[in-house]
């Protein structure tokens, strides 16, 4: 295949090779070539097919086979010369194959396409990446739990519009994280089980006339499947586009954890320290501590998102069935799935090592009047006072408190009164930050009761 006038795969009608430039816009080596071992397995796959279907000889298939792990090992060992003249993985694989075994390797194209084949490798390599993500998201999920474990009745700050609002326990914020997350699980296990279908088989576009079994191809490569409509199988990438959805949704919520710790690890907030292993200094004032790993989690959804875009664009107003159009599937995936799963693995270490700065948690969570809306619902409960009279009051105290320079709780029950006549020494029970986590027994609330029983159930679902 070094004669550069015809391209030994395709060149039967062409006098002319292609200009450099036409080699340059065409090839896909230099990125596809990741798709080497799904490639291998899927021809491995079809070689052994075609024999048992007597389409080729036994002889033939085993010398396949065997060519086709040398080649396997070649490529694993480094051992391997890409060429851009092959243009892609499938054609430089069949070449490699032809120098090794000659003439069988010729065969094994038999009621086969680039189109199909393609098809099957990008699939088996995007479910496993589902895999990958479900693996990570489950990891990073009890680290979560641990977090949660550790801190169940910690007292902190729940903010609306990043202003206090009601204290929470840092348990259950750390358990809102492992809900959105395994979510993301259940994202990508949807889309694994929808793409879980073999296009091998379909040929260019319509199939074949050579009597193939595509069920035992699609059953040795793991599918539960083979793809019902041939048009479909070689010209879909929606399952691509769904593990692209299900990353960018994943990536959304590292971004908002990544942003809060960012925040809580800041000198203003001081809720969490970063581990050294996961932070960065500054190479020109010695005090800094960035959490730079935060930072860029925050800001892969970009990137992430980008892809599924990008991918959008490339397929809208394909017509049927396979474009090369399609061959831009790839390098936005690799982008999108390498950087997903960076960003789990750096978030998971930083859960892990980070610590919460306990102390620090329960005073921010008692300043900001956060516990007036308790006061208010016990004006509710005791005196019987409509929500919204009962808000009017609080506002009242908050107001006075505010002026006085202190918290609801130190106000005296005379200056209570003066709000409202029948407010009791019983006001101080609901008032204070403890009090007021563990009266929110409501299911899915924050009482650290409700934190440890979801605690018990994450870690019995995620083992
Ligand atoms: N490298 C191509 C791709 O990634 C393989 C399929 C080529 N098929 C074709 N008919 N030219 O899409």
């Amino acid at each position: 295949m070094t004669d550069k006038t015809q391209n030994a795969m395709w060149g039967g009608r062409f006098a002319d090779g292609p200009d450099a430039i036409m080699e340059a816009i065409n090839a896909s080596i230099s990125f596809d070539q990741r798709l080497y071992a799904q490639d291998i397995a899927g021809s491995r796959a079809h070689a052994a097919m075609l024999a048992a279907q007597g389409i080729i000889s036994d002889k033939d298939a085993e010398a396949i086979r065997e060519g086709l792990l040398t080649v396997l090992s070649e490529i694993e060992t480094g051992n391997f010369a890409f060429s851009t003249a092959l243009e892609d993985i499938h054609m430089n694989v069949e070449a490699r194959l032809k120098e090794i075994i000659g003439e069988p390797a010729g065969r094994l194209h038999t009621a086969r396409s680039r189109n199909d084949q393609v098809a099957t490798d990008f699939r088996l390599w995007v479910r496993d990446r589902c895999d990958e993500a479900v693996g990570k998201l489950s990891a990073l999920c009890m680290a979560l739990v641990g977090q949660a474990e550790a801190g169940a009745d910690w007292v902190m700050p729940g903010f609306t519009h990043l202003q206090t609002a009601q204290p929470v326990t840092w348990g259950h914020h750390m358990l809102a994280y492992v809900e959105m997350f395994s979510r993301d699980i259940g994202r990508f296990t949807d889309a694994r089980k929808r793409m879980n279908e073999c296009p091998l088989g379909a040929a260019a576009l319509a199939g074949t006339s050579f009597p193939i079994d595509r069920h035992a191809t699609a059953a040795a490569l793991g599918f539960d499947r083979p793809a019902a409509n041939s048009l479909d199988a070689v010209s879909d990438r929606d399952f691509a586009l769904e593990f692209l959805a299900a990353a960018s949704i994943c990536a959304m919520h590292l971004s908002r954890f990544a942003e809060e710790l960012v925040i809580w690890s800041s000198a203003q907030f001081r809720f969490v320290a970063l581990s050294d292993r996961f932070s960065t200094g500054s190479s020109i004032m010695p005090q800094k501590k960035n959490p730079d790993a935060a930072e860029l989690i925050r800001a892969k959804v970009g990137r992430i998102m980008g892809a599924n875009v990008g991918l959008m664009m490339v397929m809208k107003g394909l017509p049927l069935t396979y474009s090369k159009d399609m061959q831009e599937d790839k390098e936005q995936v690799f982008d999108a799935a390498d950087n997903l799963m960076l960003a789990l693995a750096a978030m998971d270490g930083m859960v892990r090592d980070m610590s919460a700065n306990r102390t620090n948690l329960e005073a921010a969570a008692s300043s900001g009047f956060s516990t007036a809306t308790d006061l208010a619902d016990w004006l509710v409960r005791a005196l019987g006072l409509p929500f919204r009279d009962a808000h009017h009051v609080t506002g009242s105290l908050v107001a006075m408190a505010e002026k006085k320079g202190c918290d609801l709780p130190e106000l005296s029950l005379a200056e209570m009164q003066s709000a409202h006549p029948g407010i009791t020494d019983e006001v101080y029970s609901v008032l204070g930050v403890h009090n007021s986590v563990a009266s929110r027994q409501s299911f899915g609330g924050t009482a650290p009761d409700q934190v440890r029983a979801r605690i018990v159930e994450w870690k019995s679902r995620l083992a």
